[in-house]
């Protein structure tokens, strides 16, 4: 992820300058991991940029600050005005949008409550995560050796900062080996997501994807393709899933705000399918990415314009 520089961050209700978005070395979250954050996407439409479902986004960074005990004293509706707010005041079109709530400069024990807590958004121009060519062909992923972490150790429901020196683990390893990307199993051998992704898998004309409970986040993509999934009449349940189901599935494909629907064309060296973008991956894909790019009506109210205020209606 190349970072192109904007000209304004936002830091708890102002906005100060790219350059001076800056923290103190002994900052709690510094050497304590102790942050939240979220990874949002602001599409190009032919009405101008909006940001794809900027509200459950808000949603789910308050929740994993209340996991937590972080009380950021914003409510989603400030947190979307102020990301609609950035996005203009940058005069970006489509975008990533980063929004970021941490422990600061305080106190260097492990107790973090007497740190102030601060709130940042900040966004950038953004391409693709995986590439083009990965979301029309698929990529080869592997099985990481590192699993997710146990239930009632790092709450996977919470997209925690440390949660994701996990997922570096799983990404170098995978990259390393020459995969561009690593499944992790749960602590029980399940399937549970990429490094940054959820996962799909299609058997017998049915699409599963593991509960959140095989410690997966909440992944507001994957519930978008689940409600794609309901509108083109494709079945689609939450179901624990086994390692070999992987080689012997139809179709794999990751979902994410980074990665969107990347196909997934081989695992561990085995081909998925016909070892290429499968029919039912390509359907999902294609009313997606109709909705994302505007072509086509924004039927669930995902799209939120930017230039327009945070609670108006979605684009129609
Ligand atoms: C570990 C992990 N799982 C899943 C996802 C997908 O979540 P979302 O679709 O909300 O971006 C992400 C990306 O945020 C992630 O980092």
């Amino acid at each position: 992820m190349s970072l192109s520089k904007t000209e304004k961050i936002w830091h708890n209700g102002k906005f100060i300058r790219w350059d001076d978005a800056n923290i103190h070395v002994l900052s709690h979250v510094v050497n304590y991991g102790s942050g939240v954050f979220e990874g949002i996407r602001c599409y190009h439409t032919e009405q101008g940029p909006a940001i794809f479902r900027l509200r459950e986004h808000m949603q789910r960074l308050l929740n994993s600050a209340h996991i937590y005990r972080m009380d950021p004293k914003f409510s989603v509706d400030e947190l979307s005005k102020a990301a609609l707010e950035l996005v203009q005041a940058n005069k970006v079109d489509a975008c990533y949008v980063r929004p970021l709530i941490f422990r600061g400069y305080g106190d260097v024990g492990v107790d973090p409550t007497t740190c102030p807590i601060e709130v940042y958004l900040a966004c950038w121009e953004w391409g693709k995560y995986l590439g083009e060519e990965a979301i029309r062909s698929g990529i080869d992923v592997c099985v990481s050796s590192w699993n997710r972490p146990a239930p009632n150790t790092l709450p996977q429901m919470a997209k925690a900062v440390a949660n994701y020196m996990n997922s570096q683990l799983i990404k170098m390893e995978a990259k390393s080996n020459g995969y561009a990307e690593g499944i992790a199993l749960d602590v029980n051998g399940y399937v549970s997501e990429g490094s940054g992704e959820n996962i799909f898998v299609l058997m017998i004309d049915s699409l599963i994807t593991p509960p959140l409970a095989n410690s997966s986040l909440p992944g507001i993509t994957r519930n978008s393709i689940v409600t794609i999934c309901h509108d083109l009449g494709i079945p689609v349940a939450e179901q624990t899933i086994q390692r070999e189901a992987l080689y012997i599935a139809d179709e794999v494909f990751f979902t994410g705000t980074a990665a969107e629907i990347t196909p997934v064309r081989s695992v561990d060296h085995i081909k998925v399918g016909a070892g290429t973008r499968g029919p039912v991956t390509k359907r999902i894909q294609d009313d997606f990415f109709a909705i994302t790019s505007g072509k086509k009506p924004d039927r669930h109210g995902w799209l939120s314009p930017v230039g327009a205020p945070a609670n108006a209606p979605a684009l129609r």
